[in-house]
């Protein structure tokens, strides 16, 4: 146990070869647009499939805010879909600790899976709204936090702008 490496790259999640990757979902975990969209599009029907398993079998009213399930990962080239769901952003309520929640428990999972390197996208940092600076640090203080087995933990960002963001926190 100890502390990932941590490594930046731009690009598309869904492009990642890595032990696991995980989604930025919705409680449903039943799709969406997004990363979670281009996961359920590229990934193919194997990962829907167990989602609704998933709900049908433990998580009838959906998965809550800050935690993390497993799925196998269909055709990406990964093992596993680590589905997490980030809080939405809002003014009036301070949810950074749902954020980083986020990061731990998809850690979690993935030390209960066995995977070495795991790619993350920048969680609610899209259509959940959250502004990318904050997202940014509270994934980077999160991740350099944990005491975990996985060695690689992998920002994807899609943009430069988001790059940046993540970069400028790295130091
Ligand atoms: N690879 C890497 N990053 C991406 C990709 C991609 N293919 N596509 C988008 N991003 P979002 P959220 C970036 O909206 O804010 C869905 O509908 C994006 O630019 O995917 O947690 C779910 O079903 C942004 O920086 O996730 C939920 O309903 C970051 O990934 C909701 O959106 C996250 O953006 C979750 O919203």
């Amino acid at each position: 146990m100890g502390t990932p490496h941590i490594v930046l790259v731009r690009g598309d999640i869904t492009d990642q070869q890595a032990d696991a990757i995980v989604n930025a979902a919705n409680s449903s975990l039943l799709g969406g647009g997004g990363v979670d969209g281009a996961i359920h599009r590229r990934g193919g029907p194997e990962i829907l499939e167990a989602c609704r398993a998933l709900r049908a079998a433990h998580l009838g009213k959906g998965l809550p805010t800050g935690q993390a399930v497993a799925t196998p990962a269909g055709r990406l080239h990964a093992d596993h879909v680590i589905h997490t769901v980030g809080p939405v952003f809002t003014r009036e309520e301070d949810r950074s600790a749902l954020l980083a929640s986020c990061y731990r428990e998809s850690l979690r999972v993935a030390d209960g899976l066995g995977a070495r390197t795991v790619a993350f996208p920048a969680v609610s940092a899209g259509v959940y709204g959250w502004p990318l600076d904050d997202a940014a640090r509270i994934a980077i203080d999160t991740v350099r936090a944990a005491d975990t087995s996985v060695a690689e933990a992998r920002f994807v960002l899609f943009d430069e702008e988001a790059y940046a963001a993540f970069a400028a926190h790295l130091g």
